[in-house]
């Protein structure tokens, strides 16, 4: 099977120049800040130019922090909230990879208990019952139907394929923000040229099921009653910001695709 063509854009162009673009956090809408990091997947930014990112969306005096567990992150958060005159409320978890941050496995969500005790770590109960999930050896917050989340504006989406419980977390604010986790990777970093940086799906051996994925994507794009969205924010690769409808059809279009992303 061939691979697609988001992944021979992505090999034909090996991630060095990845190296020099900027990767300080930085606000890429009113509500979000994007925290990206190249040590905790080494390979993957060198080889490829994917960084592995995590945000915080900035709900009035409130913050949460998305698949912020990477021990390169945790310590930047208490600078930034104090900044942002925000007390972080909850850590939100796309899916239960996220949860392995860190050495040894489990050590990034370990870390952020530490330094935040307060805020629960939402995960969903497919990827929570998991043996990835209980690595931290902590109870989770369910994300679906949350009060706490629903006070604050965040919408959650499930969304399997990727993992059981893979779920997308959707702020309805700057003409929508969504947080893709893993279900949607980014070009890589140095990427630009417009017609060239679309998203695709992860490389089919690190789906759980790869056909999910592409049906979740397919009826989410046949969906002509689903909500805007201006902000992309993949787990890896680039983030996309203040994009115009079509650009997000085009950026969206591969991922419901039935050829799956294949590493040759
Ligand atoms: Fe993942």
């Amino acid at each position: 099977m061939a691979p697609s063509p988001s992944l021979l854009n992505l090999i034909a162009t090996p991630g060095r120049s990845a190296l020099t673009v900027n990767l300080r956090p930085r606000k890429i809408a009113p509500e979000v800040i994007w925290l990206p990091c190249a040590q905790e997947d080494p390979m993957a930014y060198n080889l490829l130019g994917l960084t592995a990112n995590a945000y915080l969306l900035l709900l009035g005096r409130q913050a949460v922090a998305v698949d912020a567990t990477s021990p390169f992150i945790i310590p930047l958060l208490h600078s930034i909230l104090r900044e942002e005159k925000c007390t972080l409320s909850a850590l939100l978890l796309t899916h239960r990879h996220i949860a392995l941050a860190g050495k040894p496995q489990g050590q990034g969500l370990r870390d952020f208990k530490r330094a935040f005790p307060r805020a629960p770590v939402f995960l969903h109960p497919s990827d929570a019952e998991h043996e990835e999930g209980k690595v931290s050896g902590f109870v989770y917050d369910n994300p679906i139907g949350s009060a706490l989340l629903s006070a604050l504006g965040v919408e959650t989406w499930e969304f399997p394929g990727h993992t059981r419980g893979h779920v997308h977390y959707y702020l309805d604010r700057s003409g929508g923000v969504l947080c893709t986790g893993d279900s949607a990777v980014g070009a890589p970093m140095h990427r630009s040229e417009p017609g060239r940086d679309a998203m695709c799906r992860a490389p089919v051996p690190v789906n759980e099921d790869d056909g999910e994925a592409a049906r979740q994507w397919s009826d989410f794009l046949h969906n002509s009653a689903r909500p805007s969205i201006a902000t992309i924010c993949p787990y890896h690769g680039k983030v996309y910001r203040n994009e115009m409808p079509r650009r997000v059809e085009f950026l969206l279009d591969q991922l419901r695709s039935p050829w799956p992303t294949v590493v040759p």
